[in-house]
């Protein structure tokens, strides 16, 4: 069963071929857990586990005030409880990522990101979406599953793994996988995107892959007021200016704050397009399917899709599924920082100094009243007064300006909205230790490796670092393990 996971881990190099070699077996052995974990089902373990360096314990709390207040945990509970929960056909999919939100959040625990790079933007895609990479025609199509000589699953349903990915070269492509390969100009051999390249220039295709990002205090990011980000900007010094991106969501212009390139300026519109995109379950918000590719197909007697929009609805309590995850989202307390000793306080004043805190903003202060501006459910539910005065006046340590900035090679190569091919928003640095690889896509192994590759508005800063003498430098990398 190992050698059908090979899909995912397959990255490309900057050379543009598939790069198979040595994972690390924590990496492994961490997304089965996940997956098993989603799927109820035992598999053998037989590669060894890697010890992390860092202290990783306390992640996925919810914040202390809600986990004070038996209401809103429970408001926390049961989001977590759907956030881990797999979505089977006909809801599910026709195109989707994985089954659950927490299959690639879930590093190192559930809520954080993932080693799974498997989200893929195209530069030649006409949507402007990922690349699905699994279709439930996909999924079935391989019919009965057996295990040891006994059917398991007699349609092929919920078959572990689910199929083969869209990205893998060796994948013989569903129906619906093809219509999304058409529809996205989709080749494995797609060399990755590098918006300073003589390729990119003469307009060449090209790829990008997704890390998925931390989800561990995001409530407070959301409740931040657009005005702290845009005086953010106004304030920094121009070489490293970086650019609010502004978004129409529910009715308002925002600055937006979440994702590699700011596409979302609340937790809602994300999770509306992480369940569009991933999951491939209709919302209130966006009820319609991104493909017709399933409509009204029977195979081995299960309904692909039945076509009713929106798949999602609100309960007599007014929340859909999608606002239950948002619930859970909003209420996850930031990752616990670890103490400082006095080479780590070194690092720390290194960060400041040669200009890494000019975009990884340490320190930031909620709205005064984030319910002003935070929606309500999709069924009109307003947050609760208690995590509203939760989620006031809060100050956190994000080490981000949430604004995108021009990094030169490090950009993606793809344009979303405003963020141009060559910008990126700062990732935030909080929990950045329990993170097993780094940058948009994963391409750097560890925290050096993703200093050393700023570019752009980070080349200066990247620069000095690599001025610095060896211990400063471990000072500096031994501080970020304590984030
Ligand atoms: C197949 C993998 C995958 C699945 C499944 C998935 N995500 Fe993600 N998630 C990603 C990737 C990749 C990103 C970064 C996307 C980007 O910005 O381009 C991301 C980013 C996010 C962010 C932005 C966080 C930030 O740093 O600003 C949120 C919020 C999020 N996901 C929520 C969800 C929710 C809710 C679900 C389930 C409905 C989900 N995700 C399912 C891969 C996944
Ligand atoms: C001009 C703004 C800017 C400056 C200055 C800057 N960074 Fe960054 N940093 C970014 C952006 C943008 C990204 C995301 C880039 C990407 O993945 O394409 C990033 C990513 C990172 C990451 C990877 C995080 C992750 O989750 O993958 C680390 C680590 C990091 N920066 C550390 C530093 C350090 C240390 C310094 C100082 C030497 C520094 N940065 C200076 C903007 C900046």
């Amino acid at each position: 069963m190992a050698s059908n996971f090979t899909g995912h881990f397959t990255r490309k190099r900057r050379d543009g071929k598939a790069d198979r070699s040595n994972r690390p077996g924590l990496i492994r052995c961490v997304f089965l857990l996940a997956l098993t974990a989603s799927t109820g089902r035992a598999f053998a373990q037989s590669e060894p586990i890697a010890v992390l360096s860092a202290d990783i314990s306390g992640f996925g709390q919810p914040l202390p005030a809600v986990a004070a207040n038996p209401g809103d945990r429970a408001v926390f509970q049961a989001g977590q409880r759907l956030f881990a929960t797999p979505l089977s056909i006909p809801v599910l999919g026709p195109l989707f990522n994985n089954r659950t939100c927490v299959a690639c959040h879930f590093q190192p625990t559930m809520g954080g990101s993932g080693e799974f790079i498997s989200e893929i933007h195209t530069r030649a895609d006409t949507t402007g979406l990922p690349v699905h990479t699994f279709a439930v025609d996909n999924m079935l199509r391989a019919g009965p599953q057996s295990q040891a000589g006994a059917t398991i699953f007699s349609h092929g349903l919920a078959a572990v793994p689910l199929g083969c990915e869209i990205s893998d070269p060796d994948c013989t492509l569903s129906p619906c996988q093809e219509a999304e390969a058409r529809l996205k100009n989709f080749s494995p051999d797609l060399p990755i995107c590098d918006p300073t390249s003589a390729s990119f220039a003469a307009g060449r295709n090209c790829s990008a892959q997704r890390q998925s990002t931390n989800l561990f205090g995001l409530g407070l990011v959301e409740a931040t007021d657009d005005k702290t980000l845009t005086d953010l900007a106004a304030n920094q010094p121009s070489a490293i200016r970086g650019t609010p991106r502004l978004l129409d969501e529910f009715g308002r212009r925002r600055v937006a704050r979440f994702g590699w390139k700011d596409d979302g300026a609340t937790l809602r519109a994300f999770a509306d397009l992480a369940t569009a995109n991933e999951l491939g379950l209709t919302t209130p918000d966006l009820p319609q399917e991104n493909t017709t590719c399933a409509d009204g197909l029977t195979q081995f007697g299960v309904v692909l899709d039945t076509g009713e929009e929106p798949e999602d609805r609100p309960d007599a309590s007014g929340r859909a599924m999608v606002d239950r995850i948002v619930d859970f989202m909003r209420e996850l307390a930031p990752p616990p920082q670890l103490k400082l000793n006095d080479t780590a306080r070194r690092g720390e004043q290194l960060f400041g100094q040669i200009g890494c805190a000019g975009c990884h903003v340490p320190t930031l202060e909620t709205a005064a009243n984030p319910s002003q501006f935070i929606p309500p459910t999709t069924g009109g539910v307003p947050i609760s007064t208690t995590l509203n005065h939760a989620l006031a006046h809060q100050t956190f340590h994000p080490f981000s300006d949430f604004l995108l900035h021009n990094m030169g090679s490090l950009g993606d190569g793809i344009s979303s909205g405003t963020a141009g091919p060559d910008m990126m928003r700062t990732a935030p640095l909080w929990g950045v230790r329990s993170k097993v690889r780094l940058l948009h896509d994963g391409r750097a192994d560890n925290l050096r490796e993703a200093i050393t590759l700023h570019d752009g508005q980070g080349r200066d800063s990247a620069q000095q670092f690599n001025a610095l003498s060896p211990a400063d430098q471990a000072a500096l990398i031994s501080y970020l393990n304590t984030l």
